[in-house]
């Protein structure tokens, strides 16, 4: 086995210019024009895609208490599924306490971003992201928009068996000698991720009654890749201006850590809106993602979210995602298939849906493979997508 999971083929060719920032001796928010910090005119994105609601406009989302999932309380439980399920069919996300992580792992794996994304650029160059193997290390906020965006991430996305030399590798690049405290955070933090994602998983199957739950598992069991995310958002002079991460769907169930400043915004019904980060506590924001909107015969709703920036302080955010190799088959349960509820979408493999999202379908590719539509291929290329012209009402509804 290598040491990292790899692309295939399809995937060598980047939406996204090789680097954006990590090659320049200057980052472009320290860049100065008469003695003032201004946003580079090749950072100021079209006026119809510029964020109009403010990163600290919160609305709450559901906040669901996992605390009874660990006490074994079956009525507590109960309540649980039931909460859950109405914020997946409602909102395709919500945040959820007592999740399992300690406060000081999550400390510790947000410290050790902030220690990754406050390295000098020329330590960073020897993390740049590897566009042709595997698009681990540092690089655009968001590897699929051919935009500038006023972010930077470094990521990793490997199985289990390859995690621990992929953390080491990167941590001495990046920290030398130093290294043992990046890679027990990052190390420590997978682990914990890892049990809240089965435990969300078991609650997404409950709340849809499926009987037969191997449908589902079978979707984080073998060869699965662990995604491993960071995004660094530093403070922007002209938030108006700029998108800090393009509007996109999540492909799989994402597990947010949010921090303490605002910014993550999610599209619902139509409205964009600031998701309170509830400072201070430790919360994670569960986004349900493209995947299960299919599994579940679009019962449970992937969210258009993006992310804005401020004037004032830097934000840091964490997001670690599992989904089965690129040649695993993604289709709708077929216990969600009935005369009433018909089956919307077209079973397909993962690096097909992937391809989709690299042509710039970036919001809930999988409507471009309808049962319905026949000529899905040509649809798909007459939608366009979120950075053309496009007259698709859901393209046209994330960038208001
Ligand atoms: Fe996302």
């Amino acid at each position: 086995m290598g040491l990292e999971t790899e692309f295939p083929s399809e995937f060598q060719t980047p939406a996204a210019p090789p680097t954006v920032y990590v090659d320049e001796k200057e980052q472009p928010w320290d860049v100065k024009q008469g003695g003032e910090l201004k946003v580079p005119e090749s950072f100021v994105w079209p006026d119809a895609m510029q964020p109009k609601v403010a990163f600290n406009e919160y609305v709450d989302v559901p906040l669901i208490d996992l605390a009874p999932c660990h006490t074994g309380d079956e009525i507590g439980i109960q309540k649980v599924v039931k909460e859950v399920d109405a914020a997946c069919r409602e909102w395709g996300a919500f945040q959820v306490i007592n999740h399992g992580i300690p406060d000081d792992v999550v400390l510790r794996a947000r410290e050790a971003m902030k220690r990754v994304f406050h390295l000098p650029p020329e330590i960073k160059l020897k993390a740049q992201r590897d566009y042709i193997k595997n698009y681990n290390g540092f690089g655009a906020g968001s590897m699929l928009c051919p935009s500038k965006q006023w972010s930077e991430a470094f990521q990793f996305l490997m199985t289990d068996e390859a995690a621990p030399a992929v953390i080491d590798d990167y941590g001495e690049r990046l920290f030398g000698d130093d290294k043992e405290f990046f890679c027990n955070a990052i190390k420590e933090y997978l682990i914990g991720n890892d049990k809240v994602r089965l435990l969300i998983w078991d609650l997404v199957i409950k709340g849809l009654k499926v009987k037969n739950d191997s449908f589902f598992k079978k979707y984080l069991s073998g060869s699965v890749n662990k995604g491993f995310r960071s995004n660094y958002y530093p403070p922007c002079p002209d938030p108006s201006k700029v998108v800090g991460l393009v509007v996109h769907t999540d492909s799989t169930l994402g597990l947010v850590q949010l921090g303490d400043v605002g910014g993550y915004q999610l599209m619902k019904d139509g409205v964009w809106m600031s998701v309170n980060p509830r400072k201070g506590e430790n919360t994670l924001c569960i986004n349900i993602g493209d995947y299960i909107e299919v599994m579940s015969n679009n019962q449970y709703k992937s969210v258009i979210h993006r992310v804005v920036t401020n004037t004032e302080e830097e934000r840091i955010s964490i997001d670690c995602v599992a989904q089965p190799p690129w040649d695993f088959p993604l289709s709708t349960c077929p216990e969600l298939i009935d005369e009433d509820h018909p089956q919307i979408y077209k079973p397909i493999i993962g690096k097909e849906y992937q391809a989709v999202k690299l042509e710039g379908h970036v919001c809930r590719p999988q409507k471009f493979f309808t049962v319905a539509g026949d000529a899905h291929l040509e649809l798909r290329h007459a939608a366009g997508n979120v950075f053309s012209s496009t007259s698709d009402p859901s393209v046209v509804a994330a960038r208001a």
